[in-house]
């Protein structure tokens, strides 16, 4: 182990800390492998703690001093921090020490990417650059004076004064050291301004590396409408004199929240029509107002251990999803939320990572920054308004703001505001936070005398650690449809609370309504048409629906359901029967499914990234996942072969629309990346791809040549590579874009993405030895083996090289970067659900990464919960 022996953390554990911290005083004299930090902290012993014991965390420290009031003195120092002797009463107690951030490749603490000094210190990177209580419930006021010979020198908070080499900066907002950030080097702003609503004059910055200022237009303009939305929507205002943001190429993640000075991954941030698609832009969009609005749901109020994180990730997911719902299509964002949800913290919650939204232990807390913890957080938090109601939601918002800001919190305070706003027991709703494993919910339908009932069943499978489950409240949304399509009762939520439950529905004057509910009475003799049940509208839960409807109802709600998502989820579910039984029996394609798609396609009254999405098929792991649950072993070439045969066969039926939607979708204005081209650009995307399965790929190579943004030569280079052609065209993209990393790890995912599944193996191979594979840059690591792990018949190639090759990687990257590494063999986690031989396979890797000498406690957290499912 090169890492200290891992300890399990409990949340029951939990106990405040000894001492609180009144203010820090940080010096850096920064140096590439030398780098001092000195650091005056005034502590005091705090009343409502038991335990005394001055324990500061400090790893890979180099202590060169420390002293108490002034008094130097000889610390028990260990591998993960030391102890001393302290007053029992207020001290200042003092420290400098030594920092190598040349050295830093594992990316947290203060690191040097490519000359740039900056620092990532949640969750627990603060540890790195000084000894101090590196635990979120420890705020304090942060004043930090920066020396260095480097033109732009920066840190959270208001600047203070600067001059030849040094800069000062201070934070008047009491904050946790995971906040703290720091930021050194040759850097060109990208500027803006913004005044808030009281009318504070807010200096904004985008700070990017030279040769990056093109990049920086659609960031600033996403800050700026992040800004007022927050204070439109959640009445939130900026409580600083500037708001900095900065660019940095090497990034174990997407961005960071630090006060004051968010710091992004690059691909998170910088974004031009040449070399970003459209989901690029959509993406960079919803992490700017994600990190911006971390500055209330996040550092105003912070948690309180980070068995919390929830507390500010849910709730901050929640509110970019809102965001981007306002700024764009609201059922768009739904669906691809819905996407995203079920492709990876469905996988996720289904096997042997699989942990609650508020976790109860853990080993390294970077490896609890999942699916779970973010988007089932946020999928908790959108319930919670469902069953309150909007207004209740806002009040409970404005009650959280008011009682909580300042402080450090807990999953108890935040329920309590909803309770304390409506009055609602919600003790049963919380176990959303600590039940993990998603709820199946079955329907089945009963029709007599009238009286059309659903009866629904919930069940939980055993989780690691979890065996018994109890009901969870669920709000399921359902409407009724009539026999001519008309919708007959409007959304409803039921709120589902029982392991079992009816919910019956009789027929009024007013069309159908849930029994019990005020307003008119049923219409007795009448003889209604049994309605059509539209179940979890706007995918009102994250739970898995087992409704077994017929091709011909799902066909129906395909053409006439009211509500988008579940308009769009019925075409899903007719692909994902037919493509079942395709790969089962070999079946051809359902025309229910050819039909519906095909006239979905033609109304153009519908959003073209409406039509787009609705061209989506379930991807090839959701296939596996799928067929595991019917207890049939997945073949993975099986499901590509089913999912290439029916693009085959959808293109061939949808021939004759094809040319219009060509016409319909081709834009003569000039490119905004705004929802309504993105929109046209998508299902002029999708329509190429059937396009190119007719013609070989002669339409994609034309338009890869008159291309003039990426989205259209990115798109148009997939169709080509899935065509088996494109060679000529792939030179032309490096020759092309070789200096710009970004769209390079494109070049290099698309590779990997595009090859057929007896390929992609040798294809990473090769990639791999690339002069410009450089594998220390977890952007460029990701864009290859991350998409070498998501090319489903390729990555379980029967022979295991996709295996094998991946394993290898992770072994070499662990000791240089082990937050990444951990975070990839997730890959790892379906492995059960795959035949004997592939598992054998699988096991074998997972066993030597295990064994691994000095493997980092990070890795070896993760592979031990996947080998131990
Ligand atoms: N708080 C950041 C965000 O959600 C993510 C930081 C993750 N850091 C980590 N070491 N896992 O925006
Ligand atoms: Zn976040």
């Amino acid at each position: 182990m090169r890492d200290a022996a891992p300890t399990t953390i409990y949340l029951k554990d939990y106990t405040p800390f000894g001492y609180l911290v009144d203010s820090v005083h940080l010096t850096f004299d920064l140096a590439p492998n030398a780098t001092r930090v000195t650091s005056r902290i005034a502590f005091r012993p705090n009343p409502d703690a038991l335990d005394r014991q001055f324990f500061l965390h400090g790893e890979q420290l180099k202590l060169i001093r420390a002293t108490v009031d002034g008094v130097e003195i000889t610390p028990d120092v260990t591998e993960t921090g030391l102890t001393a002797v302290v007053p029992d009463a207020a001290f200042v107690w003092e420290a400098e020490v030594e920092i190598d951030p040349g050295n830093n490749t594992a990316l947290e603490g203060l690191y040097i990417s490519n000359g740039m000094y900056c620092t990532q210190c949640e969750a627990e990177g603060f540890r790195k650059i000084t000894f101090y209580p590196d635990r979120p419930d420890v705020m304090s006021i942060f004043t930090v004076r920066i020396n260095g010979a480097l033109p732009v020198l920066l840190s959270n908070g208001n600047p203070t004064g600067k001059g030849d080499g040094w800069a000062e900066w201070n934070d008047p907002w009491p904050k946790p050291a995971y906040l703290f950030a720091l930021v050194a080097g040759d850097l060109i702003t990208h500027p803006g301004q913004f005044t808030t609503k009281s009318g504070r004059e807010v200096e904004l910055n985008l700070w990017v590396r030279p040769g990056d200022e093109g990049k920086c237009a659609f960031g600033m303009e996403a800050l700026k409408k992040s800004m007022k939305w927050d204070e439109d929507v959640y009445g939130r205002e900026y409580d600083l004199d500037v708001f900095n943001i900065v660019a940095v190429d090497d990034f174990n993640m997407g961005a960071m929240e630090n006060k004051g000075l968010n710091i992004f991954n690059s691909s998170a941030v910088l974004a031009s029509p040449e070399t970003s698609t459209d989901m690029n832009f959509e993406r960079i969009e919803a992490i700017i107002a994600h990190e911006y609005f971390h500055n209330w749901t996040g550092n105003r109020i912070t948690c309180r251990d980070w068995f919390q994180l929830c507390l500010k990730e849910g709730l901050t997911v929640y509110r970019d999803a809102q965001f981007t719902s306002d700024m764009r299509s609201a059922p768009v964002k739904r669906i691809h939320d819905a996407i995203d949800l079920r492709a990876r913290q469905f996988a996720e919650d289904n096997g042997p990572l699989s942990h609650p939204v508020r976790p109860e232990s853990f080993q390294e807390i970077n490896n609890f920054y999942t699916a779970t913890v973010y988007e089932k957080g946020a999928e908790v938090i959108g319930m919670l308004k469902r069953l309150v109601g909007d207004e209740a939601y806002a009040q409970a918002l404005e009650l959280y703001f008011d009682r909580h800001d300042g402080q450090a919190c807990t999953i108890e305070d935040w329920i309590k505001v909803f309770e304390d706003t409506t009055d609602r027991d919600l003790t049963q709703f919380k176990r959303w936070y600590s039940q993990s494993g998603t709820p199946r919910v079955s329907v089945t339908e009963d029709w007599t005398d009238g009286i059309y009932t659903l009866t629904l069943k919930q069940r939980t499978d055993p989780t690691p650690g979890q065996s018994d489950k109890l009901p969870q409240v669920i709000p399921v949304a359902v409407g009724l449809i009539g026999a001519n399509g008309d919708e007959t009762m409007p959304t409803t939520i039921l709120e589902f609370t029982q392991e079992i439950q009816s919910f019956a529905f009789e027929y009024t004057v007013e069309g159908w309504r849930l029994q019990g509910c005020e307003g008119p009475e049923r219409v007795s003799g009448a003889n209604p048409p049994k309605p059509t049940a539209s179940i979890l509208r706007d995918f009102s839960a994250p739970v898995i629906l087992e409704h077994d409807q017929s091709s011909a109802e799902r066909a129906f709600l395909l053409a006439h359901d009211s509500d988008p998502f579940n308009r769009w989820q019925a075409g899903r579910s007719l692909a994902e029967d037919t493509l079942i039984k395709m790969i089962l029996t070999d079946a051809a394609p359902e025309t229910d499914y050819l039909d519906g798609i095909l006239a979905v396609l033609r109304d153009s009254d519908l959003d073209p990234s409406y039509r787009a999405l609705m061209l989506g098929l379930p991807s090839q792991s959701e296939l596996a996942a799928m067929m595991h649950e019917q207890g049939v072993t997945p073949d993975p070439v099986a499901i590509w072969t089913a999912v290439e045969t029916l693009r085959q066969v959808t293109a061939q039926h949808v021939q004759d629309l094809l040319p219009r939607l060509h016409s319909e979708t081709s834009i003569e204005a000039a490119f905004s990346p705004d929802a309504e081209q993105a929109g046209q650009r998508a299902l002029g995307g999708a329509a190429l791809a059937l396009t190119s399965r007719l013609d070989g790929g002669a339409k994609a190579a034309e338009d890869y040549q008159r291309a003039d943004n990426m989205t259209l030569q990115l798109s148009a280079l997939s169709c080509l590579l899935r065509a088996g052609k494109g060679e000529q065209e792939l030179n032309a993209f490096y020759d092309r874009w070789q200096d710009d990393r970004l769209v390079m790890d494109k070049w290099f995912g698309l590779q990997v993405a595009m090859s057929a599944p007896a390929e992609t193996a040798d294809i990473v191979s090769h990639l791999t030895g690339h002069p410009d594979f450089n594998w220390k840059n977890p952007n460029r690591f990701r864009a290859v083996l991350g998409a070498l792990a998501t090319n489903h018949a390729g990555f379980h190639r029967a022979d295991g090289a996709g295996y094998s090759l991946l394993a290898d990687w992770l072994i070499k990257l662990d000791p240089v970067n082990p937050q990444t590494t951990a975070r990839m063999c997730s890959a790892f986690q379906t492995w059960k659900r795959y035949d004997a031989d592939r598992q054998a396979l699988i096991r074998n890797q997972l066993t030597r990464i295990a064994e691994t000498p000095d493997l980092s406690r990070d890795t070896t957290e993760m592979v031990t919960r996947i080998l131990n499912a």
